[in-house]
């Protein structure tokens, strides 16, 4: 039997603090009926002073670690994805683990932006697969409230904080994940992307977009890397029981099920509460999902996201 890599528990952590398009339109020229029409975004949550990448990425970990009946010491290895580490170095990947009391396993984070959850679980599956590890913790978890331009009202408005992670183990067997797909193109850069950085402004910055063209790309690129996927797997699109989709904006998901003749029912949706939590949106659509009962053991899955760089990518999994 082919070894793969199962999902043993998942898990989540938002931040305490929920804000509403109504209070935003309190300080920024905009309107609830602009957002959700535009978007399907109603709240999102913004971290605190003592909310971090890290911390809610321990808080998502050890949810997940419950939800696996495993201990923290079970764990040989960490893959975070993140565009908002805590500090330049070093990785929130080593924080968790500390805060998660592992004396030793690999840590590491990943950087591929709203792409990250599916970059690092690609990582983290080649490397269960290959010996590396026979468990691992596999995280998005971002801050991306920090890197706002709060006066900038085309982009302020659509993202949110939060963390999400998977525990994967290696087992032998039919269920896990059966094929994952990456793509970057790095000639759309300008874009999506930060206006600052260690090596050439020495800030932090705050992210830039051209909404309308990413838009864009990501309806094409979603739909082909789920095709790919599929293919990969050798499975149809009518063999998917739920797709769990990167939340960035409402019609992005009506779009790309609709060009893979996929019914809307069959699409997990966060986007209302969450907004777009860059690489935690996949993993806390998912354990939402599996929480709320909507996700059973068995079910396929396929995840998908499409980020700055251009970075796009997906999953095939049986849970
Ligand atoms: O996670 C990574 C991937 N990211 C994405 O996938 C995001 C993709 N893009 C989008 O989701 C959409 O393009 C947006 C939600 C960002 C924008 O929606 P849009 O329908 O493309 O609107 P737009 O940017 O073309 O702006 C339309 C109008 C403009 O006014 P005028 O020039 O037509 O008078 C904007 O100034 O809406 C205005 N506008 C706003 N009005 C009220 C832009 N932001 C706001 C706002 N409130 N927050």
């Amino acid at each position: 039997m082919t070894l793969r890599s199962i999902i043993a528990g998942t898990g989540s952590a938002l931040p305490k603090r929920c804000v509403s398009n109504a209070e935003l339109a309190k300080t920024i020229d905009t309107s609830d009926e602009w957002i959700v029409e535009r978007t399907g975004i109603r709240s999102r949550y913004i971290a605190d002073s003592t909310e971090t990448t890290a911390t809610l990425a321990t808080d998502a970990c050890r949810r997940a670690l419950e939800a696996a009946g495993m201990d923290a010491a079970d764990i040989g290895l960490i893959v975070l994805a993140t565009a908002t580490p805590d500090q330049t170095f070093p990785s929130s990947a080593t924080k968790v683990q500390a805060s998660l009391g592992i004396d030793d396993c690999i840590a590491f984070d990943v950087h591929a932006v709203c792409t990250g959850f599916l970059y690092a679980l690609t990582v983290a599956d080649s490397m269960l697969r290959s010996g590396a590890a026979s468990s691992a913790l596999v995280i998005g978890a971002e801050t991306f409230s920090r890197i706002l331009d709060w006066e900038d009202r085309g982009t302020c408005v659509l993202f949110g904080d939060g963390a999400g992670a998977v525990v994967l183990k290696a087992e032998r067997g039919d269920r896990g994940i059966l094929a994952t797909r990456l793509h970057a193109d790095g000639r759309h850069g300008d874009l999506l992307y930060v206006d600052g950085g260690a090596s050439t402004t020495g800030t932090v910055g705050k992210l830039r977009m051209k909404g309308r063209e990413v838009f864009r790309h990501a309806v094409k690129n979603l739909a082909e890397v789920l095709r790919e996927v599929l293919a990969d797997a050798g499975l149809e699109s009518d063999d998917i029981d739920w797709v769990v989709p990167h939340q960035a904006n409402a019609r992005i998901l009506d779009a790309t099920a609709k060009k893979l003749n996929l019914p809307p029912e069959k699409v997990i949706v966060t986007v209302d509460r969450h907004a777009n939590t860059s690489a935690a949106s996949v993993p806390l659509a998912l354990d939402t999902a599996i929480r709320d009962g909507r996700i059973k053991r068995g079910d396929l899955l396929v995840l998908e996201a499409m980020g700055g760089g251009f970075t796009w990518g997906a999953a095939a999994v049986r849970y």
